[in-house]
């Protein structure tokens, strides 16, 4: 059942985080739907640009249509990741999309508050919300570069203004991640002093986790020693992103570890199996693979065996 972000968030504020994948093809939606029913887990399906034009965006709509009517106990919304305005709206119109994220932290402030208000006018007429990004997250962004040095944290008291004057729902934070297998280097880690801040000052506001691959270092290693070259990958460790979940994170996303388990099947695979030219063994092996990715995932968010719940929720909530 597609539902609300909003409803979501609601139920999962301040007690889990819900999980917020990316995905690009069949396999990966077969993986993400069978894990989270595995672990009786709510989720957002997230589509970035780049996967809205990999194959086609009405490939992977009617797909997601379809893991809906063979996964019927599943409880999900689905989101654009990274658009632009021009993709904010296509969704919008669509009419398919609980949620879009307008992502305009490039910008100065004033624009990124208008371009971001532009998105929520056109949203909210249609009962859709909107997650708007303030600060830059380090390494790269689809389309944006920023160097780690440049990496801008959200200010707390710019984002109680950004909130107000944009009408956003969801607000995705500097906190000190970044895309990408590369994450830390050294003693970095999460600023949860930026986030219990933006918590207090913005109470109940859902605010959201780019760049919340944990990197698996057992996955890095079965894919280095399987032929690639990996060196060095870091994410956030599991106890902070549960930690970061129970202070008002709602939304955590990950991208990197899917590509990773997807790596690291195909690699070993493969290797062992120099002979084999064919898609679907290696393609079965990948979504159960993925699946017990996302089930784990779904127990460090908390968002585990929240899926009952979350229907009577929704339910009373509908009245
Ligand atoms: O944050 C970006 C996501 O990982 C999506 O990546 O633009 O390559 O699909 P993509
Ligand atoms: P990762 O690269 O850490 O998986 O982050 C994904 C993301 O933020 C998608 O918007
Ligand atoms: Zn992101």
């Amino acid at each position: 059942m597609i539902v609300s972000t909003k409803m979501l968030f609601e139920h999962a504020y301040g007690k889990y985080a819900v999980g917020a994948y990316n995905i690009n093809n069949a396999e990966q939606i077969m993986g993400l739907f069978r894990g989270c029913i595995d672990s009786q887990a709510p989720f957002i399906i997230q589509i970035s640009k780049g996967a809205r034009s990999y194959t086609d965006k009405r490939l992977l709509e009617a797909m997601i249509r379809a893991a809906d009517e063979i996964f019927p106990k599943a409880i999900f919304a689905v989101h654009l990741d990274h658009g632009d305005e021009e993709a904010c709206m296509d969704c919008i119109a669509s009419g398919f999309y609980s949620s879009v994220m307008i992502d305009a932290s490039a910008k100065p402030f004033d624009e990124n508050i208008a371009i971001t208000k532009r998105v929520v006018d056109a949203a909210h007429a249609k009962g859709i919300s909107v997650e708007a990004e303030l600060g830059q997250l380090g390494g790269v962004e689809e389309h944006v570069s920023v160097s780690e040095a440049d990496a801008k944290l959200t200010d707390p008291k710019q984002a109680v203004e950004f909130v107000k004057r944009s009408g956003c729902d969801s607000l995705a934070c500097a906190i000190g991640t970044s895309h990408g297998a590369y994450k830390f280097s050294g003693t970095q880690g999460l600023h949860f002093e930026v986030i219990t801040e933006i918590a207090r000052v913005l109470p109940r506001f859902p605010m959201v986790m780019h760049g919340s691959s944990s990197v698996p270092q057992d996955e890095v290693q079965r894919i280095n020693a399987a032929g690639g070259k990996l060196p060095g990958a870091k994410g956030v460790s599991e106890e902070d992103i549960a930690k970061a979940g129970k202070m008002g994170v709602t939304k955590i996303n990950i991208d990197t570890d899917g590509r990773l388990v997807w790596c690291r099947v195909h690699r070993e695979h493969f290797m062992q199996n120099p002979e084999n030219f064919d898609l679907r063994p290696v393609g079965k092996i990948f979504m159960n693979e993925y699946a017990k990715y996302i089930a784990g995932k779904n127990q460090i968010l908390g968002s585990a065996g929240q899926l009952e719940s979350v229907r009577e929720y929704i339910k009373n909530a509908k009245g």
